[in-house]
């Protein structure tokens, strides 16, 4: 593969790929080579007669556990040892999934990516392969492969080349620590709502000013976490702290 951003994934499920990942945007930049995707089977290195890649959790308790042997034999079989690629578990346990995290992926030569499934992966594979655990919300998902495509999805937009207008990219919700403004198109009137007369009057500093002046009020109201963790906000006493 000569793309220069490459997805890895590891997963008991690679018929599910490219998936989503294969139409629209991601698609067609995957069609054109502007990335590569490499799904691979975490059962081709399991080495008994089942291919079995999961076991009863020690210690007891509900649920099977992905083995750290075969799992372990997965990684060193897919990783090129040449490229100096970030190895990540989609684990809801993980650093949450931020646009910062994707755009440091993004800047990079492509992950190395495991999806769990059943209860989890053994702890050991963790530490020796030395996985980033990456969570895309808190909240439990069956397998790790959605998550892989989110995360995939929202790197592979950001790759030189894929977004129709570069800019686009840089005035998107997070961009600056602030959710997007609102946007607005024809018709003119839509059951009787109209657009911001400001947005139709041609003057680009006014409209600049009103989207910024939008963006914050949705943030601050939306999202006071964001909005407190702006460079130089100072965090604000919530009236129920007490
Ligand atoms: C059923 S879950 C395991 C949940 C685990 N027993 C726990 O309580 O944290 C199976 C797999 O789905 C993936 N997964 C589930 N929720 C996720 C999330 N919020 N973000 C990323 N991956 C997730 C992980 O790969 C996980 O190993």
């Amino acid at each position: 593969m000569t793309a220069p951003w490459r997805a890895t994934v590891l997963t008991l499920f690679p018929e599910m790929f490219p998936g989503p990942l294969g139409v629209s945007l991601a698609g067609k930049a995957l069609t054109s080579g502007l990335w590569a995707l490499e799904a691979r089977d975490i059962r081709d290195s399991a080495t008994d007669r089942h291919r079995s890649v999961d076991d009863t959790p020690a210690g007891g308790g509900p649920g099977m556990v992905l083995r750290a042997d075969v799992l372990a034999a997965a990684i060193d079989a897919a990783d090129d040892a040449s490229r100096d690629r970030p190895r990540l578990l989609m684990s809801p346990r993980g650093r949450p999934l931020t646009q910062s995290l994707v755009t440091e992926l993004a800047a990079g030569r492509g992950p190395l990516i495991v999806c769990g499934r059943f209860e989890g992966v053994d702890q050991r594979v963790i530490d020796a392969r030395n996985l980033q655990e990456v969570s895309i919300g808190d909240y439990v998902l069956s397998g790790g492969e959605i998550a892989a495509m989110a995360l995939v999805d929202a790197c592979v937009r950001l790759l030189p080349g894929v977004m129709g207008k570069q800019a686009s990219g840089e005035d998107e919700s997070f961009s600056e620590g602030l959710l997007e403004y609102p946007q607005f198109t024809r018709p003119q009137e839509f059951e009787g709502r109209g657009i911001p007369e400001i947005l139709t009057s041609g003057d680009h500093a006014k409209v600049a000013a009103w989207r910024r002046a939008e963006a914050e009020t949705l943030t601050r109201t939306r999202r006071p976490d964001l909005w407190a963790a702006r460079p130089g906000q100072k965090a604000t006493k919530s009236t129920t702290d007490g």
